[in-house]
């Protein structure tokens, strides 16, 4: 059900959740002052509490009253992408609600680029803990009738119209020793390491910038992001008429009625499509859908995207 600015304010002080949009995807808003908002978010979405969540901050300023250890690198990244797609880790006050952070020692913050959320977080002391706004492990939502839809409208949700980003923020945490950083990207998003490599020239700093797996095994499942129906990923020019019948077997099941996602050209736009087609294509009656994989969705602009189709894939079939 929609809610207004003053509503969703008031809903989350009381303790309650609420759908927050950005520019990423969606997120299934808790304040973090409330252990009853924080326990909501976990059973709305069926989220095993090994998971911890990101907190969603106004500013740079807030960002640091989480943590006693904001470095330089943190400083340099904060001012560069913020407000925007990109999530920094840091080590967490002792103070934070370990529903958060599951028990580590660190935290993730972000300042999500969206108008109205920005509003909202200026209004709400120490921030929001918002992981996407979908039952766990399921398809992220990119607009209101996402969220309606993936929780029968049971859910207060702030309307802020499309997310422009449509994939999640990119992960990253940060290392020093010595005065040099490593900086670990967890997650890949529309913010890439040449991006992050970029904002460190002309500072006196020594980065290094590179893909890991993430520390904490649980958000990075193998299987994540997963419409309803079977998600196969194939190469150029891929002849269904003669495949059709592998698949199958390999999934064990028939399909009647295969969708095709030809994805845009540009990563930007492919990322804004990505969730929005899962949706469509499980909604519509299509029982499998069916992209392909180019040589050129290796350049890493592609890696966020590529990263959520290989994890909501139930078969890649190779040249
Ligand atoms: O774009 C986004 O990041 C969206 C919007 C709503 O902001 N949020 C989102 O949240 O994608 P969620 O919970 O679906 O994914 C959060 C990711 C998970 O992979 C989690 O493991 C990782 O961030 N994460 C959170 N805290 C962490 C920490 N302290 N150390 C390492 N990874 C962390
Ligand atoms: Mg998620």
């Amino acid at each position: 059900m929609k809610v207004d600015l003053t509503k969703a304010k008031e809903l989350l002080l009381k303790g309650n959740v609420v759908a927050i949009p950005t520019e990423t995807v969606y997120g299934l808003g808790g304040w973090i002052g409330s252990e009853a908002g924080l326990l909501k978010i976990f059973s709305t979405k069926e989220r095993p509490f090994f998971d911890p969540l990101i907190v969603h901050v106004s500013s740079l300023a807030d960002a640091k009253k989480l943590t006693p250890e904001w470095t330089k690198a943190h400083e340099i990244l904060g001012q560069k992408f913020w407000p925007g797609p990109l999530t920094l880790i840091a080590k967490k006050n002792d103070d934070l609600n370990p529903l958060i952070t599951s028990g580590l020692d660190s935290v993730g913050i972000r300042c999500p680029n969206h108008p109205l959320t920005l509003e909202l977080l200026k209004e709400i002391p120490g921030g929001v803990a918002a992981p996407s706004a979908n039952k766990f492990g399921k398809t992220s939502p990119t607009s209101f009738l996402h969220v309606e839809d993936e929780f029968q409208k049971e859910v207060a949700v702030l309307d802020g119209g499309e997310s422009s980003v449509g994939i999640e923020s990119t992960v990253v945490g940060i290392k020093e020793s010595n005065n040099e950083y490593q900086i670990e990207i967890y997650r890949p998003g529309s913010i890439t390491a040449s991006m992050i490599e970029d904002a460190f020239k002309g500072s006196p700093l020594k980065v290094t910038v590179t893909y890991e797996q993430s520390p904490v095994a649980p958000g990075q499942l193998k299987h994540h992001y997963m419409p309803k129906i079977p998600l196969v990923l194939v190469p150029p020019r891929f002849d269904w008429g003669k495949n059709a019948e592998k698949i199958s077997l390999e999934l064990k099941s028939s399909f009647k009625n295969p969708a095709f996602w030809s994805q845009p050209e540009s990563a930007q736009l492919a990322s804004r499509e990505l969730y929005q087609k899962m949706r469509e294509f499980d909604k519509e009656g299509f029982d499998i859908i069916i992209t392909e994989i180019y040589p050129h969705h290796s350049q890493e602009e592609w890696r966020g995207i590529i990263n959520r189709l290989d994890k909501a894939k139930s078969l890649r079939i190779k040249d």
